[in-house]
């Protein structure tokens, strides 16, 4: 039988508690789908530096290179703020997205029929929301030099760089248009042109390339705008191309249309490689060992694994309608509690998803 090497980074917070249901359903849905797993559970983030003082190990990172994928859940807590910037959990993760050459982020945003009233937004403005952000991960703000602090007669001045190269964005955008391609060929490219040279650019680049996809309708749209765009009308989106910093912003304020952060899975692709694959919410440390999570964003994120890296779609597909399932039968974590729904915890959330699963 066909077998993954897949690395496991449960990191920090509610991370462990919602890696174990992934897990418990990954091993069922493998063995019903006549594939195996085999993993191999890393430290990353803050579980990281408690037990070698850094938080993306190299022994972490070799392990994540030489895997067929790599399964994140969460990193990060408030006891390594402290910490110089270079040395905190979330430093572990952009260095694991760097080295691995991971520059497209998947997150898509699909609003569940069972979950409409658990959204701040009203029903008629979210029903049918099927939209997918394309983030650039590598690049940007996120990574660009100069950057720092420096202090010059009395004052303080900090500075980061927001800068692309033109291949840099043109790889982004090529991920974005096929996507748009193969959904409804509507493709809308963010960004602040209007101010920024750097958007400039990246606008330039995406409309050159419009050219060699004739089906897809391109347009644009100015950040703010589309922060506004996505809470006021966001079925008129279905594929959003946009920047590093730009992209963690809206794709969190997305999120929102979906009722919970806990919902939403997102992939990182490199051209070559494995993929990372995780959930968008972080690590909630207020509610970690609580036993109050919501698992579902890294069931589906391990959903995501089982479709986009390791193409096995039927086995993809069983975990989605395991969640499906679950959430039409009434059951919720309480971050989508709502009135005559039941209550669980992560544990039984995590056995009532392996029923659905197995019925
Ligand atoms: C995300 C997170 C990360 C980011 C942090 C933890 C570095 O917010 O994956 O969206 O900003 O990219
Ligand atoms: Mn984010």
């Amino acid at each position: 039988t066909t077998s993954y090497r897949i690395t496991l980074l449960p990191g920090d917070g509610i991370g462990p508690e919602i890696m174990a249901v992934a897990r418990q359903l990954l091993d069922a849905v493998s063995s019903s789908h006549g594939f195996s797993l085999v993993y191999d559970v890393q430290p990353m983030g803050g579980v990281a530096i408690d037990a070698t003082g850094e938080p993306l190990p190299n022994s972490t990172l070799e392990a994540c290179k030489t895997a067929d994928a790599v399964l994140l859940a969460a990193i990060g807590s408030p006891q390594y703020d402290s910490l110089p910037r270079e040395q905190r959990p979330e430093s572990g993760l952009l260095g694991l997205r760097s080295a691995l050459g991971l520059f497209a982020n998947l997150r898509p945003v699909k609003i569940i029929p069972a979950l409409i009233d658990a959204s701040t937004l009203k029903r008629e403005v979210i029903e049918g929301v099927d939209l997918m952000v394309v983030r650039e991960l590598t690049g940007g703000v996120y990574f660009g030099t100069p950057k720092g602090r420096v202090e010059a007669e009395g004052r303080v001045r900090a500075f980061n760089t927001m800068a692309y190269f033109d291949d840099e964005i043109d790889r982004i955008a090529k991920v974005a248009f096929e996507l748009a391609v193969a959904r409804s060929g509507r493709l809308c490219s963010v960004d602040k042109a209007n101010v920024l040279d750097v958007s400039q650019l990246w606008r330039d680049q995406v409309t050159a390339m419009a050219a060699d996809y004739p089906a897809v309708e391109l347009s644009h749209m100015y950040v703010d705008n589309a922060a506004m765009q996505l809470v006021r009308n966001p079925r008129q989106f279905d594929v959003l191309l946009t920047s590093n910093l730009f992209g963690d912003i809206l794709s969190d304020e997305a999120a929102m249309l979906s009722g919970s952060i806990g919902m939403l899975p997102s992939a990182s692709l490199g051209s070559s490689g494995p993929g990372l694959f995780e959930p968008i919410h972080g690590s909630a440390p207020d509610i970690a060992r609580q036993d109050k999570a919501n698992p579902m964003a890294m069931v589906l994120s391990a959903a995501m694994m089982l479709r986009v890296g390791l193409q096995q779609d039927a086995a993809a597909t069983a975990l989605e309608t395991a969640v499906d399932r679950v959430l039409a039968a009434g059951y919720r974590t309480g971050d989508l509690m709502s009135e005559g729904c039941t209550q669980l915890g992560c544990r039984a959330m995590g056995e009532q998803l392996l029923a659905a699963l197995a019925g």
